[in-house]
């Protein structure tokens, strides 16, 4: 995929709450701002890279693009699932993450405990390959220390711009 590394933040808003009370994995969705910005080479399915928190620590992550085909959403999402027990939910807050490398499609499963199986597997493998230093070097990024607070955050008409310098920059 040629748009690898992508880096993008936006705010967390509130998905369906599934992720934390049915799977037990918490994940921070992105507004559609953001999903509607992904390069078209970027493929629905499950990617692994780093987050961080409005310019906090960077840690692992693992994310999922797409209709969650377990649960037959209608509507695309990103949700990330930051690789760290938090004593809070931090909706609201701006999640910066850097998407490195792509683990596999997304798929529709017999049993949520499948669906969890999965997910467990896919940290896992997330937390190995993200060592490699082709991939761990991304986690001292200026992109993570030079992050935009909210408020000046750019208007939705200039989002494609800022996300081009993002990538660039
Ligand atoms: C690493 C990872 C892998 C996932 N893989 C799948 C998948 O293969 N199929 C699927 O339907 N949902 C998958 N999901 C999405 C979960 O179903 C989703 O996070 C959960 O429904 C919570 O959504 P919510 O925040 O909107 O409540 C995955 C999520 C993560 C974080």
């Amino acid at each position: 995929m040629k748009s690898l590394p992508y880096f993008c933040r936006g705010e967390v808003i509130r998905g369906f709450g599934r992720g934390s009370k049915e799977l037990g994995i918490p994940t921070a969705n992105f507004p559609d701002s953001v999903v509607d910005n992904l390069p078209a080479d970027i493929s629905t399915g499950i990617y692994y890279g780093w987050a961080s928190l409005s310019n906090g620590d960077v840690y692992k992550m693992v994310m999922s693009i797409g209709w969650n085909p377990y649960y037959k959403n209608t509507k695309k999402s990103m949700e990330t699932h930051v690789i760290h027990t938090f004593k809070e939910d931090f909706y609201g807050e701006i999640l910066s993450v850097v998407m490195v490398g792509y683990i596999r499609p997304e798929r529709s499963y017999d049993s949520l405990d499948a669906l969890v199986t999965a997910i467990n597997d896919d940290i896992e493998e997330a937390k190995v390959k993200l060592d490699h230093p082709e991939h761990l070097k991304f986690k001292e990024d200026n992109f993570f220390t030079s992050g935009p607070s909210l408020s000046s955050a750019p208007p939705s008409t200039t989002s494609t711009v800022s996300q081009t310098i993002m990538n660039g920059h």
